[in-house]
C-alpha cells in the first residue's frame, strides 16, 4: 500500500510537472510577435510555413520567387498561420535584420546611439551592424524609427548604399514615394540584390583614394584600382603644389612649413561622391619627412569614416 501511493505521488509529480512545462513552452514560442523575423526559424517553420510555402502565395505571384528565397534562406519568416503576408509592411527594425541575415549575422563592435534601439532586443545586432556599415542612419534627430514601417524612399536609399545597380527598378508598386513597402516588395528586392553579380552583402564597395605630388603614387593607385575594379579618387589641393613648394632641402619651402605645423591641413578641392557607399577604402600618399603629407589629415577628418577599413599604401 505504501508503495502504491509512493507510485501515485510520483505520477502525480510528473504529470504536474509536465502540466507545468507546457505553458511554459507554449509562453515562450507566443510571446514573440508573429511577425518577429528574429523568432527561431525552426520554431516558425512548423508554424507558418508549409511544405508547399504560404498559403497566400499563389506560385504565380510575382513575388513567389523572392518569397521563395527569403524563406529558404531564412531571411523572413512567415506571420504566423500559415501566412507571409505579402501585401502587408514591415518595420525598419525588421528590414535591418532580414539584411543583416543576409549578410551571415557579423558582430561588430560599433557604439551605436539611437535612443530607440535599446540592448538585448532581437534587432539590436542587426541594427549596430547596419548603422556601422551606414547602411542605415536614422532620422538625424538620435532615433532609429525602429517600429516604424520601412517606406519604399528609404528602402531605396538602404539599397543605394549597397549597390549603385538598381534593386527596386520594376517591383509591381513600387515608385520609391514615402509610402510604406510591402513584405512582398522587400523580399522582391533583397531577392534582386542577392541576384547581383560579385555583391556579397555587407561587403560593400572599394575606393582607392591617392594624393600625389609626382605621380609615383597615382600610378600605383592606378594599378591598385584596375585590379580591384575600384572607383577612383584623387585627392587634389586647391593649391597645386609647386617645384619649389617640394623642394625638401628648403626649410622655408610649402611642403616643409607644412609638415612642421601640426595644425597645417591643406584644402582639397572637390570631394568623393556619396562617401557612405564604400566599406573599404585604400589610401595612398608619399612619404614627406616621415609622414603622410598633411593633405591626407585634411582627407581624414572631411568624413565620418568609422566602421570603414583604411588601407594605406
Ligand atoms: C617634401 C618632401 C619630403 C619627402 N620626405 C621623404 C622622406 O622622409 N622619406 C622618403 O623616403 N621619401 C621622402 N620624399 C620622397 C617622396 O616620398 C617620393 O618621391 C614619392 O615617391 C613621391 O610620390 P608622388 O610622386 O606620388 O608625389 C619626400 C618628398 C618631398 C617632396
Amino acid at each position: 500500500m505504501k508503495k502504491l501511493t509512493r507510485l501515485t505521488a510520483a505520477l502525480l509529480t510528473l504529470v504536474a510537472a509536465l502540466a507545468l512545462s507546457l505553458p511554459a513552452c507554449a509562453a515562450r514560442e507566443g510571446g514573440e510577435s508573429p511577425n518577429d523575423p528574429n523568432a527561431p526559424f525552426q520554431a516558425h517553420a512548423s508554424l507558418a510555413i508549409s511544405a508547399d510555402g504560404f498559403s497566400d502565395v499563389d506560385a504565380g505571384a510575382w513575388y513567389a520567387g523572392a518569397v521563395d528565397y527569403v524563406r529558404e534562406h531564412k531571411l523572413m519568416n512567415g506571420v504566423g498561420g500559415g501566412r507571409f503576408a505579402p501585401g502587408e509592411t514591415l518595420t525598419r527594425a525588421m528590414l535591418a535584420t532580414v539584411l543583416w541575415r543576409q549578410a551571415e549575422e557579423p558582430v561588430v563592435n560599433y557604439l551605436m546611439q539611437f535612443s530607440d534601439v535599446p540592448g538585448e532586443q532581437w534587432y539590436t545586432e542587426a541594427i549596430r551592424w547596419a548603422a556601422s556599415e551606414r547602411l542605415v542612419e536614422g532620422y538625424g534627430n538620435g532615433r532609429f524609427g525602429t517600429d516604424n514601417p520601412i517606406t519604399q524612399e528609404q528602402l531605396n536609399l538602404i539599397f543605394g548604399r549597397y549597390t549603385d545597380q538598381p534593386v527596386t527598378d520594376g517591383i509591381p508598386g513600387f515608385d520609391g514615394s514615402a509610402k510604406p513597402a510591402t513584405r512582398a516588395q522587400a523580399a522582391a528586392a533583397v531577392w534582386n540584390y542577392a541576384r547581383l553579380p560579385q555583391q556579397p552583402a555587407g561587403q560593400g564597395k572599394v575606393l582607392v583614394a591617392w594624393f600625389s605630388a609626382t605621380n609615383n603614387t597615382e600610378n600605383v593607385a592606378n594599378h591598385i584600382a584596375d585590379i580591384l575594379e575600384a572607383d577612383r579618387y584623387e585627392i587634389v589641393p586647391e593649391t597645386p603644389y609647386t617645384s619649389a613648394d617640394l623642394n625638401y632641402r628648403n626649410d622655408s619651402s610649402r611642403a616643409n612649413r607644412e609638415q612642421n605645423d601640426p595644425a597645417a591641413r591643406p584644402t582639397i578641392s572637390g570631394s568623393v561622391e556619396n562617401m557612405a557607399q564604400y566599406n573599404v577604402i585604400f589610401l595612398g600618399y608619399p612619404i614627406w619627412h616621415g609622414q603622410a603629407p598633411k593633405i591626407i589629415s585634411t582627407f581624414l577628418e572631411s568624413y565620418d569614416l568609422s566602421g570603414k577599413t583604411v588601407v594605406p599604401f
